[in-house]
């Protein structure tokens, strides 16, 4: 088993190869999102796509390292769609490595990080074709905000699950939108 134990390295745009070699080892995802492989343009992408009213210095990108380049990427944008309300752009975990506990321990880093920095609410979105990385975020504690879409993906078009998780409370009810 692969231990994550130790903070994450912040990643820049540097690092896109360390990611698209880590998204070479996530064909799975990629398929069902776009039904192709990515590409280092995709990995490059990560560090660049941000909603028109965000830039890029509103991201952060953490890692994980394992002996063989990363097992992990995080993406959080900041006070997206509004204050204190932080979107998880993106996470994804080396498929060699899944079922092990480490997306749940690095998503337990990364709240942990948001709220110390002033997050109340995270939010994402999950396509509806992705349903075990659905199970994840509601075994996670998320609830269905709304459902969008559908949108393009290369070759593919989905729909997406939004979902959010209302930090240092149970509370179950949505948030005015
Ligand atoms: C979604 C994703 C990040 C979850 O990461 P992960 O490392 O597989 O997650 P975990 O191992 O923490 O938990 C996954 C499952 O393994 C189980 N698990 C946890 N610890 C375990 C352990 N020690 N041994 C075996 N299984 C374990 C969990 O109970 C969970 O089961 P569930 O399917 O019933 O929820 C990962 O599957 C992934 O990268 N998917 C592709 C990209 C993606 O879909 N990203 C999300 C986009 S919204």
């Amino acid at each position: 088993m692969i231990a994550i134990s130790d903070p994450p390295s912040i990643l820049t745009e540097h690092d896109a190869g360390d990611v698209a070699d880590l998204y070479a080892r996530c064909t799975d995802y990629f398929m069902l999102q776009d039904g192709e492989p990515a590409t280092l343009a995709d990995a490059i992408d990560m560090f660049r796509d941000v909603p028109d009213e965000k830039s890029s210095a509103d991201q952060t990108i953490m890692g994980w390292r394992g002996e063989n380049g990363l097992i992990a990427v995080g993406v959080i944008l900041r006070d997206y769609p509004s204050d204190r309300v932080w979107y998880l752009g993106f996470m994804i975990v080396d498929s060699a490595a899944r079922g092990q506990g480490i997306g749940r321990t690095i998503y337990d880093m990364i709240e942990q990080w948001a709220a110390a920095h002033g997050a109340q609410e995270i939010r994402l979105a999950v396509l509806e074709a992705n349903e075990a990385a659905e199970r994840f975020w509601r075994s996670l504690g998320y609830r269905e905000l709304r459902r969008v879409g559908p949108d393009t993906f290369k070759s593919r078009s989905h729909h997406r699950v939004e979902l959010y998780r209302l930090l240092g409370s149970n509370l179950t009810v949505p948030p005015a939108q």
